[in-house]
């Protein structure tokens, strides 16, 4: 009953509500078109058979992922989307432990570590330019057990330069350290390819952010082959996704034209949206590597946040940050969208 009432004090992962708003919270891929993935949803639905356990399924999709990402299929462990494997990884890593990350970071982690009685220490960040201070980052991780990183960062969109992760990793090679490679499709670098090196290295991917089948909820982890292979066999369950999410990931990463295409639009409009919004007096907008925009909004908060609300628009806000002030932050959306918020902002005296 007391570890009840505990659990109930930590905060609640609020779930994004769906309407007719332009929904640019969570950030989803809404360029890639619905009916797009409606067709090949409906076709793989026809081709798989209920009746059965995944095993075929789960084969393939490991084998076109390594063929996807040109890694070793050794390397990967598939979940229910990142989220399950975090909580994993969190259950496996056990109470009492303490992990070091950054603030601001992906609230889910911190909440989830809360759950599974992590300690979790926070480095914070420069609010001029999202930088982390490497040297105080690897004091403190030298007292952890595990290191969590998000890259880019949730929510501030950056990534750390590649070389400061490689201090970490080489400084730390009794910690494990957990990449989290949510946004990387929109980013500069993955470090997946260094995963053989690295035997402390565990990175998160998803099918959830660009490649746009958050709904579908499909995941995976990128570790060296040992320690994939134990989550995998021993560690994950046996069939943590269903037979059609695993068909429609197969069938969307059989042909990713699509997905590359908006990839290649949703940049395009992020550079668009953050020449655009650094025009406008008292906001700040930081540079993105991900496919979303964090604002700090100074004095205009209240008033951005309600006229958004007004002009059918959800943002996350995510109110008063440390070091930062009142900040949101923004999916890009489709063209349409990103004029919409655009010509919002800009009438805010
Ligand atoms: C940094 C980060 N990691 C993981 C996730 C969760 O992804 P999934 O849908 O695969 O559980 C999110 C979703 O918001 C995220 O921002």
């Amino acid at each position: 009953m007391k570890e009840m009432k505990k659990i109930s004090m930590i905060e609640k992962y609020a779930i994004p509500s769906e309407s007719n708003y332009f929904k640019l919270d969570a950030n989803e891929n809404l360029v890639l078109d619905k009916d797009f993935l409606t067709k090949i949803s409906l076709e793989s639905l026809k081709k798989i058979d209920l009746r059965k356990y995944p095993i075929d399924l789960y084969e393939r999709l490991y084998k076109k992922l390594s063929h996807y990402l040109k890694i070793s299929e050794k390397s990967l462990v598939l979940g229910s989307g990142s989220d399950q494997i975090i909580d994993l990884l969190l259950t496996l890593i056990g109470r009492g432990k303490r992990l070091t990350s950054i603030y601001p970071t992906f609230s889910y982690f911190k909440t989830r570590c809360q759950l599974h009685g992590v300690a979790f220490s926070e480095i914070m960040l420069s609010s001029i330019d999202n930088a982390l201070d490497i040297e105080k980052f690897i004091i403190d991780a030298k007292k952890s057990h595990v290191i969590y990183l998000s890259s880019p960062n949730n929510p501030t969109g950056n990534q750390f330069e590649k070389s400061k992760i490689f201090d970490i990793l080489s400084s730390l090679k009794n910690n494990l350290v957990i990449v989290d490679e949510a946004y990387v499709e929109f980013a500069k670098y993955s470090l997946i390819k260094y995963v053989k090196g690295y035997p402390n290295l565990v990175i998160l991917r998803t099918f959830s952010k660009a490649l746009g089948l958050a709904g579908a909820r499909v995941g995976y982890m990128v570790a060296n082959d040992e320690l994939a292979d134990l989550f995998r066999n021993r560690i994950q369950l046996p069939y943590a996704v269903n037979s059609l999410s695993l068909a429609i990931a197969i069938s969307l990463i059989s042909s990713p034209k699509k997905v590359e295409e908006s990839i290649s639009l949703i940049k395009r409009e992020r550079e668009r949206l953050y020449q655009s919004l650094s025009k406008i007096k008292n906001i700040d907008v930081y540079k993105s590597d991900a496919n979303f925009l964090f604002i700090k909004c100074n004095t205009k908060y209240w008033r951005i946040v309600e006229a958004l609300e007004n002009s059918k628009i959800i943002v996350k806000s995510l109110g008063n940050i440390n070091n930062y002030g009142n900040c949101i932050r923004m999916t890009v959306g489709t063209k349409k969208m990103n004029d919409k918020i655009l010509s919002t902002i800009k009438d805010i005296q």
